[in-house]
């Protein structure tokens, strides 16, 4: 099968969150699956830099008047020995992409004014190569990633002419961001006025390039059975949530997997000292020298609990901030990596003045300092309002740091609450709460801090985490299913 993959970002070139994990390893894990797989992607300065050997293949005009030229080449892959570089085509357009920093905001966090024009071009750009742009290669399905991918889904069944539809699989990788802009724009995307209607791409009198990707895509999938059931109702369901469950026979939850080749702390080379869940010595030279890092008291004793996370409303970060008092007064540490909205920066930051040596935060993004803190920490916090799959807490089983979560999206089939059964039947592999409330959240904490006060119960909870499987065989698996079910219907 020749998969055409879509996204706006990919790991190790461009990150901004879990997206791109997801977007870095879904090739290879595809590739192992049988699929023959290229990548589509926006020419953002960083994409750009790590693309090998371009050649332009073609070009295509958008009904501003701007050229878009496609280029081909091979983008340098997860450091890997078994790892071949990708595929892929890069959409050259210095006037759309080529701006620093973020790929979505300029420097203010303002959305760019002309996101509707630059991922629109990016959904043409798909439905071109479907329709044999690349003479040498051309895609049997497009899979498209998040709202800055859906519009390719409605490119494909709008394209002109009576010839052959390649079908569409579309992933939500989280409903709240959903690329919405004011009618007046249409113009601007080169669809046919048929689509601006309630059975197409308007929502509310506007346009949702998120509502494109579910009401045209031939197929949706979402990263966790959880949060597949979670978007067809009201409350999580962004106003989205009637046509999801229209669509419910053609909707599933695949749950994210992860890349062994960047996430595994016995081969770790971020990480000075390795270890898995046999030898843990390691790992606790791994909390000294994170606790010396970060100017946090050096000791085994504190249970040392980290957050690494975007700091948005989603994250549920101001029950973080509410438990703190707890947390210290508990004995315990609190690690904090993190960059996003202003107030929240500032909240940690103020927190980490006042308890020196027992609170560290450090507001930017990093992604060596995050490998360090999950190969230190004892508990990884993700206590979300929402989270569609979630990749932190797997990290944190994976690196024998207890997940901490809210049992909600793909941390309810992440993490598996310590209770009685689940510890008397070893099943137990972190702390699960159910509302998102300070006392529940609270509840958790001092959970948490009683099972590490019981050393040999944590070990074994700790043991039980580092050896699930998070690999991509089954995922790849799955996706494949879902393209078998239309390439032969
Ligand atoms: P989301 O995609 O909603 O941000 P995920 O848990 O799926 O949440 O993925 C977040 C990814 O981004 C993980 O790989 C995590 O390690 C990484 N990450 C988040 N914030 C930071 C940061 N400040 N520094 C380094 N890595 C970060
Ligand atoms: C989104 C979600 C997160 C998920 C990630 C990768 O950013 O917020 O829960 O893990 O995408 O699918």
């Amino acid at each position: 099968m020749r998969i055409l993959q879509l996204s706006a970002e990919i790991f190790p070139l461009l990150k901004t969150g879990g997206l791109a994990d997801i977007a870095g390893a879904l090739p290879a894990a595809l590739g192992a699956a049988g699929c023959d797989v290229r990548v589509l992607l926006p020419g953002f300065p960083a994409i750009l830099a790590g693309l090998h050997d371009a050649m332009p293949i073609g070009r295509f005009t958008m009904p501003w008047g701007e050229s878009v030229q496609v280029l081909a080449g091979r983008l340098s892959a997860v450091p890997d020995a078994a790892r071949q570089p990708i595929h892929a085509y890069v959409l050259h357009a210095p006037g759309l992409f080529e701006r620093p920093g973020n790929p979505y905001e300029d420097a203010q966090r303002r959305p760019y004014a002309d996101n509707h024009r630059r991922f629109a071009a990016l959904g043409w750009a798909a439905a071109h190569l479907a329709h044999g742009l690349d003479a040498n290669w051309t895609p049997q399905l497009v899979h498209g990633h998040d709202w800055h991918a859906a519009l390719a889904m409605a490119c494909l069944k709008h394209w002109p002419g009576g010839v052959k539809r390649v079908p569409g699989v579309y992933t939500v990788h989280n409903l709240a961001y959903q690329g919405l802009f004011e009618a007046r724009l249409f113009g601007d995307l080169g669809l046919p006025t048929a689509a601006f209607q309630v059975d197409g791409l308007e929502f509310h009198g506007q346009i949702s390039f998120m509502k494109a990707g579910l009401f045209y895509a031939d197929k949706i999938t979402t990263v966790s059975p959880t949060y597949a059931r979670e978007i067809q109702t009201s409350e999580q369901g962004f106003g989205l949530d009637g046509l999801l469950r229209a669509r419910h026979n053609d909707l599933s939850g695949i749950l994210n997997a992860v890349d062994a080749a960047v996430w595994n702390p016995a081969l770790d080379v971020h990480i000075a000292h390795h270890f898995d869940a046999g030898h843990l010595a390691g790992k606790a030279r791994c909390k000294a020298a994170l606790q010396q890092e970060s100017g946090l008291e050096i000791g085994k004793d504190a249970p040392l609990f980290t957050v690494v996370s975007r700091l948005t409303d989603q994250k549920g970060l101001h029950l973080v901030l509410a438990g703190i008092d707890d947390l210290l007064r508990g004995g315990a540490q609190l690690l904090v990596l993190g960059s996003g909205e202003r107030e929240l920066e500032q909240a940690f930051a103020d927190a980490a003045q006042r308890h020196e040596g027992r609170l560290a935060v450090r507001i930017g993004y990093d992604e060596l300092f995050a490998h360090r803190i999950f190969s230190g920490s004892d508990v990884t916090l993700v206590p979300s309002r929402f989270e569609p799959c979630g990749l932190t807490q797997i990290y944190g089983l994976l690196y024998g740091s207890l997940p901490l979560v809210r049992a909600v999206g793909g941390l309810a089939d992440t993490v598996v609450d310590a209770d009685l059964a689940t510890l008397a039947d070893q099943t137990a592999t972190g702390i699960v709460f159910a509302s998102f409330t300070e006392a529940d959240y609270r509840h958790a904490l001092r959970r948490a801090l009683a099972l590490y006060r019981q050393p040999r119960a944590w070990a074994r909870v700790r043991q039980t985490g580092m050896r699930q499987d998070f690999s991509w065989t089954q995922a790849a698996r799955r996706y494949t299913a879902v393209y078998q079910a239309l390439l032969d219907p």
